[in-house]
């Protein structure tokens, strides 16, 4: 299998790109195209980057003569690449409907053109919007509720056209929230480690009992490695980690991990639209034969530990990256100094 995979020096796709070089070995090459934007660290992939059958692309989604470069060769393609910061996207930022939207298309043409034998189209479980009581089916409708999911389901559902329309061989996942190793440290997980292990302010929105479901990375990555094989072309897969919990109970157990005080928590202004509660049935991909096998304690201990030990990753991003340190003041600076120890009111 030549494999085209894009945003592969990202959090969730260079956990992918080192999962199928293992699981795969020779059997497989791939070609990584990444526009290395802020999100980006080409360190991610160090130890597999001079293997034979691994090649870097610098290059964007949205550049139909790049792509068409990139995927010369190839059979499948999995698109990764996104802009995938909520925060961020709510900050008015056009470049979520550049990539998670017109880069998708670009993506689908070249694809369409040449004929790849599979296209996974990595959309996410935010399509559906937020959930009371039960979990989404692959059959909820979609009621995406911030720029960044609506962009995402833009691309989700252009995805799926490209199948119905021209019978490209699409195959569209919809992942919960994703932990692990080579998160970059503006998300909840890894910012929470971070500034706990640097006693900071642990910023949690609302009253912190909004309910994501965490599965762990490398769960995510096996996923999408067997619906390259098992996965029916026109069909969308849930992929859960079935570890729901309340961004509270998340906060306690990473302080408890780090041995650090409950004191600093700080509960802040909460993000504007924010989904209370997702929760996916996973049940489809079961019964197609995978099930992520993680259990969140086992998965958040590694995460802690990956953290504490490669603090060489991670420093140079939150204490010398400019472009972090500003969306950082932007982001907290005003809701940590209208912080409180007890929880505000969900927004
Ligand atoms: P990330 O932000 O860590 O990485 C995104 C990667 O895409 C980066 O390497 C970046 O440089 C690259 N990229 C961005 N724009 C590009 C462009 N125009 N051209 C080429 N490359 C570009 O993201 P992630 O958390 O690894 O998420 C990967 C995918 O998984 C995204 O599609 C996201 O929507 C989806 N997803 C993420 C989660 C999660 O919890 N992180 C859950 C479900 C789905
Ligand atoms: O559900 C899948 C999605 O998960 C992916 O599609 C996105 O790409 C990914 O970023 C993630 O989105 P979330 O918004 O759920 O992740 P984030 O880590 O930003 O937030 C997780 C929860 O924690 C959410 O309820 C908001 C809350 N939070 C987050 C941050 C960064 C806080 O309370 N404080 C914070 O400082």
């Amino acid at each position: 299998m030549r494999l085209l995979v894009t945003g592969g020096c990202g959090f969730i796709g260079s956990n992918f790109i080192r999962h199928v070089l293992e699981s795969r070995g020779a059997g497989v090459s791939i070609v990584n195209l990444d526009k290395l934007t802020y999100a980006a660290n080409p360190a991610n992939l160090a130890d597999v980057a001079g293997r034979p059958n691994y090649r870097f692309v610098r290059g964007d989604i949205v550049d139909p003569d790049v792509v068409a470069m990139a995927m010369e060769g190839c059979d499948a393609v999995v698109n990764f690449a996104a802009e995938t910061h909520v925060d961020r996207s709510l900050l008015g930022d056009a470049s979520f409907i550049e990539t998670d939207v017109r880069g998708v298309f670009v993506l689908l043409e070249e694809a369409r053109r040449r004929g790849v034998r599979r296209f996974v189209q990595i959309s996410t479980d935010e399509v559906y919007g937020s959930i009371a009581r039960g979990s989404f089916t692959e059959e909820s409708p979609l009621n995406p509720r911030n720029p960044y999911a609506a962009s995402k389901a833009g691309g989700d559902r252009l995805a799926y056209s490209y199948w119905a329309s021209y019978g490209v061989p699409v195959i569209i996942t919809r992942a919960s929230n994703n932990y692990g190793p080579y998160q970059y440290p503006e998300k909840l997980i890894p910012l929470f480690v971070t500034n706990a292990v640097d006693d900071l302010p642990l910023p949690l929105y609302g009253d912190g009992k909004n309910v994501r479901d965490w599965l762990f990375v490398r769960d995510h990555a096996a996923a999408v490695d067997f619906l390259l094989d098992a996965g029916v072309p026109g069909e969308t897969y849930n992929i859960a980690g079935g570890n729901e919990a309340e961004n509270i109970a998340i906060t306690k157990r990473v302080l408890a991990e780090l041995g650090k005080p409950e004191g600093l928590i700080r509960f802040v202004d909460d993000r504007p639209g924010h989904d209370r509660r997702y929760s996916l049935d996973a049940g489809k991909l079961a019964r197609l034969g995978f099930t992520a096998a993680t259990p969140f304690e086992r998965g958040l201990v590694e995460t802690v530990r990956w953290y504490r030990e490669r603090e060489d990753w991670w420093r140079p991003i939150k204490e010398r990256d400019a472009a972090y340190r500003e969306f950082y003041r932007t982001q907290y600076e005003q809701r940590l100094a209208t912080s409180s120890a007890t929880a505000k009111k969900p927004g």
